[in-house]
């Protein structure tokens, strides 16, 4: 007898669409209009983009020649240096790995810093991809919580016990996705604290930290703490609104030898799949001059979006739309007398708005929703209206 052809552990996902994803699958074959309130690419949400100088920037000379460096080409990473100092934070390019994308640089970081089973804290609520990233780079993953009292803060008592010998890296996202919480300064001296005890990397997420609500001192980026061993993530998906384009960064800091045998590590990584491609690494310059136009277009539509959901959310019954400090997404509560999925396909079924249910977030407990903020306003405007209107009537 023949046996069945085995393929890793890692890859044994629940491979079956979920209900919702059938339900939406069913009404697009149909034609049937949807508002999406879940789109987050922002190549589908409208926007202008300076689109002669992002096209043209891919067409120069230079793209002909393929001179490999591990870390990124240095006018590459030192358009990623201006970026940082701009922001106020300077970042020389010694400091700065290319990869190809956020979810690469997951990858480097967990491949450096953990040997199997391993482990590494991820916040919850927070965006469901690191389990995948987990899965398919062998740590295990744990979650600690953030909690929410009108704002999020991290829940730095569970945290603090589940740290251990083995706890390699505390990821930090900042703000962090859906739930738009900034990491605050208190924090971090505690997380310094525990990670210095347990010979424990901190990796924070910034990839969506150009997009703040509004100005607040408490907030802290971790480019410059140099307390432990601490890499700083972002790109361009985010931060130039260009996902389709492929390019991200890890900033290196920490205590100065520390810094240097990483570095060195990390660079064999990056050398062993150079996998940024050189049209990207010469246009980044140009593309990054175009920051602040692009920024503005988004910063507007998620400011005039969330100011919008919270008038209606304050004039709706049973409804209560969570503090937002920054990101692209909100989280409603929403009445628990249904399950998130019930109410989601609800939505979907009968107004015809796709929402994402909270517990694709891990949520801790029900029933919350979670929109974009990048969908049109009239996309949006329309969406909100007809699912809260449906939570007013009080049934599915
Ligand atoms: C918090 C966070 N980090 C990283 C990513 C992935 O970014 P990239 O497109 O650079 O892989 C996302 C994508 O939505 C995200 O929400």
């Amino acid at each position: 007898m023949i046996e069945p052809f085995l393929f890793a552990r890692r890859t044994n996902w629940p491979l079956e669409s979920n209900r919702l994803t059938v339900a939406l699958e069913y009404l697009r074959n149909k034609e049937v209009p949807i508002l999406d309130l879940t789109e987050s690419n922002p190549t589908n949400c409208g926007f202008s983009y300076p689109g002669g100088d992002i096209l043209s920037a891919l067409a120069e000379g230079d793209n002909l020649e393929y001179k490999p460096v591990p870390r990124g080409s240095l006018k590459a990473r030192e358009a990623v240096s201006r970026y940082y100092r701009e922001r106020g934070s300077p970042v020389s390019p010694e400091r700065i790995f290319l990869t190809a994308s956020t979810s690469e640089a997951y990858s480097y970081l967990f491949r450096l810093l953990a040997n199997p089973s391993d482990h590494v804290l991820f916040p919850h609520p927070s965006y469901p991809l690191f389990s995948f990233l987990g899965n398919l780079n062998d740590v295990r993953l744990e979650t600690y919580p953030l909690i929410y009292d009108g704002k999020w803060n991290i829940d730095l008592k569970s945290a603090r016990h589940l740290f251990c010998d083995d706890t390699r890296a505390f990821v930090l996202v900042n703000p962090n996705n859906p739930t738009g919480s900034f990491v605050r300064w208190g924090e971090v001296e505690e997380l310094n604290v525990l990670c210095r005890d347990h010979n424990t990397a901190l990796v924070c997420d910034e990839v969506f930290a150009d997009f703040a609500f509004d100005a607040n001192q408490d907030r802290v980026s971790l480019v410059d703490n140099d307390q432990v061993l601490t890499f700083v993530l972002g790109g361009i998906s985010k931060t130039l609104g260009l996902p389709q384009m492929k390019l991200s960064w890890i900033i290196i800091n920490g205590p100065r030898e520390l810094v240097k045998k990483a570095s060195s590590r990390l660079e064999v990584i990056a050398d062993t799949y150079l996998s940024v491609n050189t049209p990207t690494q010469n246009a980044l310059p140009l593309w990054l001059s175009h920051r602040k136009e692009i920024q503005e277009r988004i910063n507007e539509r998620i400011r005039q979006n969330y100011s919008f959901l919270k008038e209606q959310a304050e004039n709706a019954r049973d409804c209560e739309l969570l503090t937002t400090e920054g990101g692209w997404y909100a989280v409603l509560k929403i009445p628990d007398t249904y399950s998130e999925e019930e109410w989601a396909l609800a939505f979907l079924n009968k107004d015809h708005v796709f929402v994402h249910p909270g517990y694709f977030f891990d949520f801790d407990n029900e029933a919350f929703i979670v929109v974009s903020l990048l969908a049109s306003d009239d996309v949006f405007q329309d969406g909100i209206k007809r699912i809260l209107g449906h939570i007013s009537r009080g049934e599915l």
